[in-house]
Protein backbone atom coordinates (compact mmCIF):
# COMPACT_ATOMS: atom_id res chain seq x y z
CA UNK A 1 0.00 0.00 0.00
CA UNK A 2 1.18 3.42 -1.32
CA UNK A 3 1.24 6.27 1.61
CA UNK A 4 1.98 9.58 0.66
CA UNK A 5 2.48 11.96 3.74
CA UNK A 6 2.49 15.60 2.66
CA UNK A 7 4.82 17.98 4.66
CA UNK A 8 3.45 21.61 5.65
CA UNK A 9 0.70 23.14 3.37
CA UNK A 10 1.73 27.24 4.03
CA UNK A 11 -0.97 29.61 2.94
CA UNK A 12 -2.00 30.05 -0.88
CA UNK A 13 0.95 29.08 -2.25
CA UNK A 14 1.47 25.71 -0.24
CA UNK A 15 -2.37 24.79 -1.79
CA UNK A 16 -1.42 25.90 -4.79
CA UNK A 17 1.55 23.67 -4.69
CA UNK A 18 -0.69 20.89 -4.13
CA UNK A 19 -2.94 21.29 -6.73
CA UNK A 20 -0.14 21.78 -9.05
CA UNK A 21 2.33 18.93 -8.30
CA UNK A 22 -0.39 16.02 -6.36
CA UNK A 23 -2.20 14.65 -9.05
CA UNK A 24 0.93 13.81 -10.92
CA UNK A 25 2.52 11.91 -8.39
CA UNK A 26 -0.31 10.12 -7.33
CA UNK A 27 -0.46 9.07 -10.97
CA UNK A 28 3.10 7.98 -10.93
CA UNK A 29 3.72 6.15 -7.94
CA UNK A 30 0.28 4.40 -8.05
CA UNK A 31 -0.56 6.33 -4.28
CA UNK A 32 -3.27 4.60 -2.41
CA UNK A 33 -3.59 6.84 0.32
CA UNK A 34 -2.37 10.81 1.12
CA UNK A 35 -2.31 12.63 4.54
CA UNK A 36 -1.41 16.26 4.26
CA UNK A 37 -0.11 18.71 7.85
CA UNK A 38 -2.70 21.20 7.25
CA UNK A 39 -2.17 23.68 10.30
CA UNK A 40 -0.61 26.40 8.12
CA UNK A 41 -3.28 26.18 5.19
CA UNK A 42 -5.28 28.94 5.49
CA UNK A 43 -4.44 32.80 3.88
CA UNK A 44 -1.82 33.45 7.27
CA UNK A 45 -0.61 30.11 7.37
CA UNK A 46 -2.10 29.97 11.18
CA UNK A 47 -5.00 27.05 11.36
CA UNK A 48 -7.17 25.45 8.60
CA UNK A 49 -11.21 26.10 7.89
CA UNK A 50 -13.54 24.06 6.11
CA UNK A 51 -12.74 26.29 3.11
CA UNK A 52 -9.24 24.86 3.11
CA UNK A 53 -9.80 21.17 3.83
CA UNK A 54 -12.63 21.14 0.87
CA UNK A 55 -10.10 22.64 -1.14
CA UNK A 56 -6.99 20.17 -0.53
CA UNK A 57 -10.00 17.16 -0.72
CA UNK A 58 -10.55 18.11 -4.55
CA UNK A 59 -6.51 17.87 -5.48
CA UNK A 60 -6.79 14.69 -3.47
CA UNK A 61 -5.71 14.64 -0.18
CA UNK A 62 -7.73 12.14 2.06
CA UNK A 63 -6.49 13.29 5.14
CA UNK A 64 -5.11 15.96 7.20
CA UNK A 65 -2.72 15.93 11.01
CA UNK A 66 -2.42 18.80 13.01
CA UNK A 67 0.34 20.99 14.50
CA UNK A 68 1.32 23.74 17.16
CA UNK A 69 -1.23 26.34 14.95
CA UNK A 70 -4.35 23.78 14.37
CA UNK A 71 -6.10 25.80 16.17
CA UNK A 72 -5.49 29.03 15.47
CA UNK A 73 -7.65 30.39 12.65
CA UNK A 74 -10.88 31.79 11.48
CA UNK A 75 -12.49 28.73 11.49
CA UNK A 76 -10.47 25.80 12.73
CA UNK A 77 -12.50 25.27 15.80
CA UNK A 78 -15.41 24.49 14.36
CA UNK A 79 -13.72 22.44 11.84
CA UNK A 80 -12.57 20.42 14.48
CA UNK A 81 -15.47 19.97 16.08
CA UNK A 82 -16.96 18.78 12.79
CA UNK A 83 -16.96 14.65 12.90
CA UNK A 84 -17.53 14.13 9.29
CA UNK A 85 -14.13 15.50 8.73
CA UNK A 86 -10.86 13.85 8.58
CA UNK A 87 -8.41 15.28 10.49
CA UNK A 88 -6.97 15.09 13.89
CA UNK A 89 -5.05 17.69 15.81
CA UNK A 90 -1.83 16.72 17.97
CA UNK A 91 -3.15 13.92 20.62
CA UNK A 92 -1.24 15.17 23.70
CA UNK A 93 -2.60 18.79 23.47
CA UNK A 94 -4.47 19.52 26.34
CA UNK A 95 -7.78 20.24 24.60
CA UNK A 96 -11.32 19.13 24.34
CA UNK A 97 -11.73 20.51 20.88
CA UNK A 98 -11.43 17.37 17.69
CA UNK A 99 -9.69 14.08 18.41
CA UNK A 100 -5.97 13.31 18.42
CA UNK A 101 -6.13 10.24 16.15
CA UNK A 102 -8.69 8.41 13.64
CA UNK A 103 -9.00 5.35 12.42
CA UNK A 104 -9.98 5.99 8.54
CA UNK A 105 -11.57 3.45 6.10
CA UNK A 106 -8.86 3.80 2.80
CA UNK A 107 -9.67 1.42 -0.14
CA UNK A 108 -6.86 -1.06 1.08
CA UNK A 109 -8.17 -1.52 4.89
CA UNK A 110 -8.33 0.54 8.08
CA UNK A 111 -5.46 3.41 9.02
CA UNK A 112 -4.93 4.55 11.97
CA UNK A 113 -3.76 8.41 11.59
CA UNK A 114 -2.10 10.13 14.88
CA UNK A 115 -0.65 13.80 15.71
CA UNK A 116 1.43 14.27 18.15
CA UNK A 117 3.48 18.03 19.48
CA UNK A 118 7.13 17.21 20.62
CA UNK A 119 7.89 18.74 24.04
CA UNK A 120 9.20 21.79 22.61
CA UNK A 121 7.43 23.51 19.64
CA UNK A 122 7.55 27.53 19.30
CA UNK A 123 5.88 28.57 22.29
CA UNK A 124 4.83 26.55 25.20
CA UNK A 125 2.00 24.60 25.01
CA UNK A 126 -0.10 22.94 27.21
CA UNK A 127 0.49 19.38 26.55
CA UNK A 128 0.89 16.10 27.70
CA UNK A 129 3.86 13.51 27.02
CA UNK A 130 4.22 12.15 23.92
CA UNK A 131 5.77 8.77 24.55
CA UNK A 132 3.15 8.42 27.25
CA UNK A 133 0.43 9.34 24.79
CA UNK A 134 1.67 7.17 22.00
CA UNK A 135 1.39 4.19 24.04
CA UNK A 136 -2.28 4.75 25.24
CA UNK A 137 -3.38 5.03 21.68
CA UNK A 138 -1.40 1.81 20.62
CA UNK A 139 -3.28 0.34 23.50
CA UNK A 140 -6.58 1.54 22.67
CA UNK A 141 -6.19 1.03 19.14
CA UNK A 142 -4.43 -2.40 19.10
CA UNK A 143 -7.26 -4.83 18.27
CA UNK A 144 -8.20 -3.39 15.57
CA UNK A 145 -8.04 -5.13 12.24
CA UNK A 146 -5.48 -1.88 11.03
CA UNK A 147 -2.80 -2.16 7.82
CA UNK A 148 -1.24 0.84 8.62
CA UNK A 149 -0.49 3.08 11.48
CA UNK A 150 1.16 6.36 11.14
CA UNK A 151 2.08 9.08 13.49
CA UNK A 152 3.89 12.65 12.90
CA UNK A 153 5.50 14.11 15.44
CA UNK A 154 5.27 17.75 14.92
CA UNK A 155 8.14 19.60 17.23
CA UNK A 156 11.11 21.42 17.39
CA UNK A 157 14.04 18.86 18.51
CA UNK A 158 15.55 16.61 15.98
CA UNK A 159 17.10 14.44 18.38
CA UNK A 160 13.51 13.89 20.19
CA UNK A 161 11.81 13.03 16.95
CA UNK A 162 14.83 10.81 16.22
CA UNK A 163 14.03 9.15 19.94
CA UNK A 164 10.17 9.01 18.97
CA UNK A 165 11.06 7.11 15.87
CA UNK A 166 13.33 4.39 17.31
CA UNK A 167 10.45 4.04 20.42
CA UNK A 168 8.18 3.37 17.63
CA UNK A 169 10.08 0.90 15.76
CA UNK A 170 8.51 -2.15 15.11
CA UNK A 171 4.53 -0.66 15.86
CA UNK A 172 3.88 1.96 13.15
CA UNK A 173 4.58 1.99 9.59
CA UNK A 174 5.62 5.64 9.20
CA UNK A 175 7.29 8.12 12.35
CA UNK A 176 7.11 11.33 10.09
CA UNK A 177 8.51 14.54 11.76
CA UNK A 178 7.28 17.73 10.59
CA UNK A 179 7.35 21.62 11.38
CA UNK A 180 10.15 22.63 10.61
CA UNK A 181 9.03 22.95 6.77
CA UNK A 182 12.57 22.51 5.87
CA UNK A 183 13.12 18.48 4.58
CA UNK A 184 16.17 16.37 6.33
CA UNK A 185 17.95 14.03 4.55
CA UNK A 186 17.58 10.86 6.57
CA UNK A 187 14.73 9.00 5.17
CA UNK A 188 15.01 5.09 6.49
CA UNK A 189 13.72 2.21 7.53
CA UNK A 190 14.34 1.55 11.25
CA UNK A 191 15.95 -1.89 12.22
CA UNK A 192 12.40 -3.72 13.06
CA UNK A 193 10.73 -2.21 9.81
CA UNK A 194 9.32 1.39 10.37
CA UNK A 195 9.54 4.20 7.89
CA UNK A 196 11.19 7.45 9.20
CA UNK A 197 12.29 10.70 8.78
CA UNK A 198 12.99 13.44 11.07
CA UNK A 199 11.53 16.17 8.89
CA UNK A 200 9.24 15.90 5.66
CA UNK A 201 9.40 19.70 4.75
CA UNK A 202 6.89 21.89 3.37
CA UNK A 203 4.57 22.59 0.56
CA UNK A 204 4.83 26.79 -0.72
CA UNK A 205 7.11 29.28 -1.91
CA UNK A 206 10.94 28.20 -1.95
CA UNK A 207 12.14 31.62 -1.54
CA UNK A 208 11.28 32.40 1.80
CA UNK A 209 11.77 31.43 5.39
CA UNK A 210 9.35 28.48 6.38
CA UNK A 211 7.18 30.07 3.78
CA UNK A 212 7.45 33.85 5.10
CA UNK A 213 9.38 36.65 3.76
CA UNK A 214 12.49 37.03 4.37
CA UNK A 215 13.17 40.86 4.57
CA UNK A 216 10.17 41.36 7.32
CA UNK A 217 12.14 39.10 9.64
CA UNK A 218 15.05 40.62 9.13
CA UNK A 219 14.04 43.82 9.44
CA UNK A 220 12.79 43.13 12.40
CA UNK A 221 15.91 41.30 13.59
CA UNK A 222 17.66 44.82 13.23
CA UNK A 223 14.99 46.94 14.60
CA UNK A 224 13.97 44.61 17.30
CA UNK A 225 10.51 46.25 16.71
CA UNK A 226 7.69 43.49 16.40
CA UNK A 227 5.91 42.63 13.24
CA UNK A 228 3.65 40.67 11.84
CA UNK A 229 4.87 37.58 9.88
CA UNK A 230 3.97 38.47 5.72
CA UNK A 231 2.97 34.98 3.49
CA UNK A 232 5.56 35.48 0.55
CA UNK A 233 3.73 34.71 -2.75
CA UNK A 234 5.95 34.97 -5.76
CA UNK A 235 8.28 32.74 -6.69
CA UNK A 236 8.91 28.98 -7.22
CA UNK A 237 6.81 26.58 -5.52
CA UNK A 238 8.60 23.72 -3.73
CA UNK A 239 6.33 20.38 -2.22
CA UNK A 240 7.40 17.76 0.06
CA UNK A 241 6.80 14.40 0.81
CA UNK A 242 7.55 10.82 2.01
CA UNK A 243 6.15 7.98 0.06
CA UNK A 244 6.06 4.75 2.08
CA UNK A 245 5.19 1.27 0.43
CA UNK A 246 3.32 -0.25 3.49
CA UNK A 247 3.36 -4.16 3.36
CA UNK A 248 -0.75 -5.20 4.00
CA UNK A 249 -0.01 -8.43 5.98
CA UNK A 250 2.63 -7.01 8.31
CA UNK A 251 1.70 -3.16 8.82
CA UNK A 252 5.72 -2.24 8.31
CA UNK A 253 7.45 -0.05 5.44
CA UNK A 254 8.83 -1.99 2.97
CA UNK A 255 10.45 1.51 1.60
CA UNK A 256 10.52 5.22 2.17
CA UNK A 257 11.52 7.56 -0.80
CA UNK A 258 11.63 11.53 -0.52
CA UNK A 259 9.16 13.13 -2.82
CA UNK A 260 10.18 16.52 -3.50
CA UNK A 261 9.49 19.04 -6.56
CA UNK A 262 10.87 22.40 -7.21
CA UNK A 263 9.74 24.69 -9.68
CA UNK A 264 12.06 25.98 -11.84
FE1 LIG B 1 4.06 24.40 10.09
FE1 LIG C 1 4.20 23.98 13.41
Amino acid sequence: MNILYIGDVMAEPGMRAIKRFLPDIKQQYNVDFVIAQAENSNPVGKGPSHKEIDKLKAYGVDCFTGGNHSLSGDGSEELFKDPSVPIVRPANLNTDIGVGYRVIDSPLGLVLVVSMLGQTVGRQLDMRNPLVEIDMIYEATKDQPLVARIVNLHGDFSSEKRVFGYYLDGRFSLVVGDHWHVPTADAMILPNGTAHITDVGMCGTIHSSLGVKTEVIAKRWLTGQSSRNEIEFDGPLQFNAVLTDVDLNTGLAKSILQVQRIES
